[in-house]
């Protein structure tokens, strides 16, 4: 990283204070980051707070921080008053998928901000270039798409829209590095950035194997788990391609590929759920059938997992060969 930052001289405001507010902001108050933490509906007030305090409890637990919360509480305020922004530098906006919602908090937001700070939204598919009209600065406005739990996963993306000035995607990208990320910066906006399209292209051939008879919901979810989810940590699509041979996969994919589905509905699967109220482990109704007990223990073991597998990505981080090859000289200079 050529740029250093002092993070403390960098104030955060997180507006939007459901599941990933409250991640994002355990994540920068880790990272050293004073934040202000918006609460835009009442009911956030009744939640934030404790989910915060949990999150740093376990963060504690799992060895991920080494004070008591109340040293990183201590960074934190959380209320319902925009102008408590005015001094942030960066905004990272995470209130629900609707960008009628999305546009009347930036409207907020800038009423307060200054000029030069940077507005960024945690969208999981609307484009920036389209968000980025709403903000008087679009030039100053980006995606930061984080994965949940935000305090522990490496994932970050940094999109630019149509607008932005790339050269504070850049910024953003080597700030992200502090906050513990392996991040991507998406330089060309596109529905879904990379991450998504990605997921969707699986999601959408797994409805299709399930609604046709092919497997059910358990076999494509082992398949998935035990195939893929041996190798991703580590890899990444190409880097797979490229330790399992090439070529297997150029025959492969030439009679593969026409048959793959490439429908543009709804599958009736998710439509159902959805339409029936299902939620899925929150409200113990999704494509699985949940006792109470059973939700509760899904979403325990999720985060715990979490930790876990964090453990296992930061010993096999993206340079991993690099730095392998790195000691391997040293040692050989030091005989
Ligand atoms: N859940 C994920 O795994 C995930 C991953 C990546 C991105 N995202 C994106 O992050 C954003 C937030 O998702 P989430 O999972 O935290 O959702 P959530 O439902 O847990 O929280 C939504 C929050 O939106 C705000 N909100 C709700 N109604 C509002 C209103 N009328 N006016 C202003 N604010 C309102 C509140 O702060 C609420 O807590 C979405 O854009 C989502 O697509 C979610």
């Amino acid at each position: 990283m050529q740029q250093t930052f002092n993070t403390n001289e960098i104030p955060v405001g997180v507006v939007g204070l459901g599941l990933m507010g409250c991640s994002i902001t355990v994540c920068l108050l880790i990272a050293g980051h004073p934040v202000v933490a918006i609460a835009p509906i009442p009911v956030d007030l009744e939640h934030a707070e404790e989910r915060i305090k949990h999150h740093l409890i376990k963060s504690r637990e799992e060895e991920l921080i080494t004070n008591d919360p109340e040293f990183y509480l201590a960074n934190l305020i959380i209320t319902e008053d925009y102008s408590k922004l005015k001094d942030c530098r960066l905004i990272i906006e995470c209130t629900i998928e609707n960008v009628d919602i999305k546009k009347s908090v930036y409207k907020k937001i800038t009423d307060v901000v200054s000029n030069d700070a940077l507005i960024t939204s945690n969208t999981s598919a609307i484009p920036i270039s389209i968000l980025q009209k709403h903000a008087p600065n679009p030039e100053r406005f980006f995606g930061l798409h984080w994965a949940e739990p935000s305090h522990t996963t490496r994932f970050l993306e940094v999109i630019c829209g149509e607008q932005s000035d790339i050269s504070k995607g850049e910024y953003l990208y080597v700030l992200s590095h502090y906050w513990g990320k392996e991040p991507t910066l998406v330089r060309k906006d596109i529905r879904g950035f990379i991450g998504n399209r990605l997921m969707y292209a699986m999601y959408r051939e797994a409805f299709y194997l399930v609604e046709n008879g092919y497997a059910t919901v358990e076999d494509v979810d082992r398949a998935c788990r035990n195939n893929t989810g041996y190798w991703m940590t580590l890899a990444g699509v190409f880097r797979w391609m490229d330790l399992t041979g090439v070529p297997a996969y150029h025959t492969v994919l030439t009679d593969l590929f026409p048959t793959l589905n490439n429908s543009t509905e709804v599958p009736k699967l998710i439509d159902d759920i959805v339409k029936d109220g299902g939620k899925g482990v929150a409200n113990a109704k999704g494509f699985y059938d949940y006792t109470p007990e059973e939700a509760k223990l899904w979403d325990e073991t999720f985060h715990e997992f979490s930790y876990e597998i964090r453990r296992l990505a930061l010993k096999y981080p993206a340079d991993v060969v690099k730095k392998k090859l790195q000691q391997k000289n040293d040692e050989k200079e030091d005989k």
